[in-house]
């Protein structure tokens, strides 16, 4: 069966990005300086979090979730969600040649509400192997599109758990919200793909911007 096999290899490889495995002291000065080059007082406010997402971005065995899926950041506000996750782009745009866009929650619903050239960006956007959504679950329930209601969040989740099955497409998100909260607000279905599509860490700690 040596043919099935190699069959069956191939699939596999095709949903699969191709990251470099790295070495952890190297990635660990990018990240520290990508994040001081957009902070300037960064320092570091979740030790377990950054050492992790250190290990995320070098591919290595240790990190202590699944590197085939992206990540969700969840914390109270002020905790530094959006600054970890843009400087997760940025670093793995410098180390692994994959930057990724950033849409918001409210941004996105106001494109789907518009439907103009913004539209299409975002759907190719969409399309990428890696993409980030800032705040999900801040955008309202559902916008009307050509008199049809369409759940803004429900529609650009399932977009990207279809990627990821097809091409192994990464996302990543922040927001302020639990997952049951996201679970509320999308359903079940919903919930149950943002299991597969998301290693979910916790952010805690005080409000950075008092
Ligand atoms: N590690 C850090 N050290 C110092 N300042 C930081 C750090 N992380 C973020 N900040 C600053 O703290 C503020 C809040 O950060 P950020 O916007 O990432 O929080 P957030 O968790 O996304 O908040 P929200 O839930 O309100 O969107 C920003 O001004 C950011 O520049
Ligand atoms: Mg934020």
């Amino acid at each position: 069966m040596a043919q099935l096999s190699e069959y069956l290899n191939k699939l596999e490889t095709r949903k699969s990005i191709g990251f470099k495995t790295l070495d952890e002291e190297h990635v660990k000065s990018v990240w520290v300086q990508v994040n001081k080059a957009q902070i300037s007082n960064w320092k570091v406010t979740n030790a377990t979090v950054n050492r992790q997402i250190v290990k995320y971005l070098a591919r290595s065995a240790d990190f202590n979730g699944n590197l085939d899926k992206g990540i969700m950041l969840i914390g109270e506000t002020g905790t530094g969600k959006t600054q970890m996750m843009k400087a997760v782009s940025l670093s793995m745009g410098f180390l692994q040649n994959f930057r990724f866009l950033i849409y918001s929650g409210l941004e996105m619903e106001a494109i789907f509400r518009e439907e103009n050239e913004d539209s299409d960006k975002l759907e190719s956007a969409l399309k990428q192997k890696m993409f980030g959504i800032d705040d999900i679950g801040e955008e309202h329930s559902t916008v009307k599109v050509y008199g049809t209601e369409i759940n803004v969040g429900v529609e650009i989740l399932s977009k990207r758990y279809n990627e990821q099955m097809n091409t192994g497409a990464l996302t990543f998100a922040t927001t302020n919200l639990t997952l049951d909260m996201l679970a509320k607000k999308y359903g079940k279905r919903i919930e149950s793909r943002i299991h597969e599509m998301f290693n979910v860490i916790y952010l805690t700690g005080n409000d950075l911007r008092k």
